[in-house]
């Protein structure tokens, strides 16, 4: 068994800086937003496991689905050597994957959770000892540097995560992906799918309360981080449907009016009775939307697989 590799790509007072430039800029914006990579720590990275065992949350069983049907077809149309997945989390579905590509050599997975990544870095080593794991903890958002590994490479990037990232955010992370792809590579791409209003909500306003935990972890997060003084109990977790953008949103309304202060930036933050603070977007896309902001990035579509109930999809894509 070779042992796990872990490289952290940027020093820990990086993460520390990136922390506090987006609180600054988020908490004295209006609205007020914080970005969802906030709230993967331990305990989120914990929480969000959680929600994808929830009744309502039908995305990570659906991309199961397709990735249990499709993994051979996709092992057949990559012959992928290096598998990069980027926001890998436990790599629980990537197993699948794994599994039918019988040329990997490698598999990188990157994330901002250290604690998801050492988790399923060193469960994969025991339960593939042929396999070669080097894990990255960085932000997929920022300039990637990938080890050298064995071409053809395929990048996944599973769960609609993409989603939570905002259009200009995506067409910029999309062309990032593209920089490290050659001629032969492919990028795998798991989206969740517009679909009814009820459903959607449901997903993201669970009746276990796990998702409200989930969204105010994110405040745990800043106040032991930058000392700051959040009550979560002051907050509301609100999750609605954005139809003209086709996205949900994810907010922590405040209960009342309230200061809240953030020490490490010698900030005291306003909120004022039922003002929302954006946690996260998690869009919603359509087959024509996908491939348009593929195609933006210079990616073409080669595959587009759904799960029988038509709630979300795998796609792959190439350059030429
Ligand atoms: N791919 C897994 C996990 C999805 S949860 C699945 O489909 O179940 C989203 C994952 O992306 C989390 O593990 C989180 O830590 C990671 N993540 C979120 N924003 C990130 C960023 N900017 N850079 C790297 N990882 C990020
Ligand atoms: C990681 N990401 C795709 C999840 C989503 O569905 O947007 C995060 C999440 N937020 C609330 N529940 C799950």
């Amino acid at each position: 068994m070779s042992p796990l590799r872990v490289t952290r790509t940027l020093p820990e007072d990086a993460t520390d800086a990136a922390l506090r430039a987006d609180v600054q800029a988020g908490l004295t914006a209006t609205p007020k937003t914080l970005p969802p990579k906030w709230f993967y720590d331990a305990r989120g990275s914990e929480l969000f496991e959680r929600i994808t065992e929830l009744p309502e949350y039908y995305p990570t069983r659906a991309e199961r689905e397709i990735l249990v049907d499709r993994a051979a077809e996709i092992a057949a149309a990559t012959h992928a050597r290096t598998l990069v997945e980027l926001g890998s989390g436990s790599s629980e579905k990537t197993r699948h994957l794994i599994d039918a590509l019988a040329d990997l050599h490698m598999y990188v997975p990157v994330d901002v959770s250290e604690s998801a990544l050492t988790q399923a870095g060193q469960a994969l080593i025991e339960d593939r000892p042929g396999l070669a794991v080097h894990a990255l903890i960085a932000d997929f958002t920022a300039r990637l540097a990938l080890p050298e590994t064995p071409g053809p490479r395929l990048v996944a990037f599973l769960g609609g995560t993409v989603g939570n990232l905002l259009p200009a955010e995506r067409a910029a992370f999309l062309a990032s992906v593209r920089r490290l792809l050659a001629p032969g590579d492919a990028l795998l791409l798991g989206t969740d799918l517009v679909k009814d209003t009820d459903v959607l909500v449901r997903a993201y306003d669970d009746a276990a309360g796990v998702t409200a935990e989930f969204n105010k972890n994110v405040l745990a997060v800043v106040n032991r981080e930058l000392g700051a003084d959040f009550d979560p109990g002051a907050f509301d977790h609100v999750a609605l449907w954005d139809a003209g953008r086709e996205w949900i949103e994810m907010r922590l309304r405040s209960r009342t009016a309230q200061t809240v202060k953030v020490p490490a930036l010698g900030l005291a933050v306003d909120f004022a009775a039922g003002e929302d603070l954006r946690t996260e977007v998690s869009a919603k896309f359509r087959k024509e939307g996908v491939a348009a902001e593929l195609a933006a990035a210079d990616l073409h579509l080669t595959h587009w697989w759904t799960d029988a109930q038509g709630r979300f999809a795998l796609s792959l894509s190439t350059v030429r």
